[in-house]
């Protein structure tokens, strides 16, 4: 197992490339289970969540060969497998997303249930109150949602939850709409930018979707989709994690690829903890100059600050002249990270959905254990800036979400290395 050594104290200077965003990706992977055409996918990020993706899509009858310039092109070969085990679903719950287009295309879907994760409960009842309305019949038997349908047929489905809307939620059941017979309304749709991606694809493929990017989406079914060229997003919650790297290092980075226009939210709390950030062409720069100030953070789906920087955000509020007050509305369980974060000196109280973050004058490295994606993500950001030396563990989460975080980060002036462990 891989464990990470970052030694703090060095401020990030220069340019590192955002990649292809994950969570656009793997929906989009998912989705060409609509057609039996060839599709190529461009600028899909080499991750083990998308390998993982890759390989229920080949359980699934789907063959897929990557190129070297990061293309993926997907084709089907045999439609009659229609199971999703627990042993994948159980590693990366964005292939419960299967479970839409598996119904519309072959009438039939056996997907695991996935569990709960270490940040709460994390149900799947809006998918599948989504995908009934649509007419499937579902039954929960023996760890599996068991569902079936001749053809699905349009309606109008309210998908807002007690936490607002659902971001796989809505990819799950938009994607079974597409091939539905008539008109489906989905109110309190997710607008993400990945679910605008995933949409954005499927008119490519031929659906018929009006309001993409809006909370009402409107799906005139068509009876089939072709195959279809897309090139994914930039991963905006991995450029806001390269950008908190250059305002926790008080440094001066430049992220290339970047879209401002997917980082409103955290662009103005940067700005309000005292950073400077502006966009310069095909990039996002941020420059520190003096001390971060506090901000009160509130995660919200988007344009809200999105819950996938809150752990990033508090390792730098951790460094703050001040007192920070982060609520957590997506995930109120989602703080792990707190306890290592601790153990690095960071002076943190859990108060139900919020974390009150009292700055310290300094962090300081120590081995800490990663816990999920995020989480670790934030561990290395607290390392690049504590005295000595800190060794993150379990990094194969990180690895899930970020493309050689090490070489990156590297790039830019930290002193970070991946070691194998015995
Ligand atoms: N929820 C329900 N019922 C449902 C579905 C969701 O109550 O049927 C609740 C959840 O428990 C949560 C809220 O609704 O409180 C929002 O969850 P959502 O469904 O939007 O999350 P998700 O679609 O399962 C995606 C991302 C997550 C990201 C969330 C929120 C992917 C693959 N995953 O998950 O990304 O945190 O949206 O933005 O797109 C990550 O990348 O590290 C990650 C965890």
């Amino acid at each position: 197992m891989d464990k990470i050594l970052v030694e703090g104290g060095f401020p990030l200077r220069g340019t590192v490339e955002v990649n292809g965003s994950k969570n656009a990706a793997l929906p989009i992977l998912i989705s060409t289970l609509l057609t039996d055409q060839r599709c190529t996918i461009r600028n899909v990020p080499n991750l083990r969540d998308v390998d993982s993706t890759l390989s229920i899509l080949e359980e699934l009858g789907m063959r897929s060969e990557r190129s070297a310039d990061g293309a993926i092109e997907i084709t089907e070969e045999d439609r009659s497998p229609y199971t999703a085990p627990y042993d994948h679903v159980r590693r990366m719950r964005a292939s419960v997303c299967v479970l839409g287009p598996l119904l519309a295309r072959r009438g039939k879907a056996k997907v695991s249930l996935p569990g709960g994760c270490v940040f709460g409960v994390r149900p799947i009842d809006l998918h599948l109150k989504g995908l009934r309305a649509l007419g499937a019949q579902i039954r929960i038997h023996h760890g599996y949602v068991e569902a079936e349908a001749r053809r699905l047929r349009g309606a109008t489905i309210y998908l807002g939850g007690p936490f607002g809307s659902s971001v796989l939620g809505t990819a799950n059941v938009m994607m079974a709409a597409v091939l539905a017979e008539g008109r489906t309304l989905i109110e309190s749709a997710a607008c993400e930018p990945e679910i605008v991606d995933l949409a954005e694809f499927l008119v490519k493929m031929g659906a018929r979707i009006r309001g993409i990017g809006t909370p009402r989406l409107e799906i005139e079914g068509v009876r089939e989709l072709g195959g279809a060229e897309h090139s994914i997003i930039p991963d905006r919650i991995e450029a806001g994690t390269f950008l908190i790297a250059g305002a926790i290092t008080r440094g001066d980075v430049v992220v290339k690829g970047a879209r401002i226009d997917h980082l409103t939210a955290v662009a103005d709390v940067l700005h309000s903890a005292g950073l400077y950030i502006s966009a310069e062409n095909d990039a996002v720069r941020i420059h520190a100059n003096g001390k971060i100030q506090p901000v009160d953070v509130t995660t919200l789906p988007y344009p809200g600050f999105p819950t996938d920087l809150q752990a990033q955000m508090i390792a730098l509020l951790c460094c703050a002249d001040g007192i920070s007050v982060v609520t957590e509305k997506i995930y109120p369980d989602r703080f792990i990270h707190i306890s290592e974060l601790g153990r690095m000196g960071a002076n943190i109280r859990k108060e139900g959905p919020s974390a009150i973050v009292i700055g310290v004058r300094e962090l300081s490295g120590a081995p800490v254990m990663a816990s999920d994606l995020r989480a670790s993500a934030s561990l290395v950001l607290a390392g690049l800036i504590a005295t000595g030396e800190t060794e993150i563990h379990r990094v194969y989460h990180i690895d899930r979400g970020y493309e050689k975080i090490e070489d990156r980060l590297q790039s830019l002036g930290a002193k970070i290395q991946r070691v194998t462990e015995e």
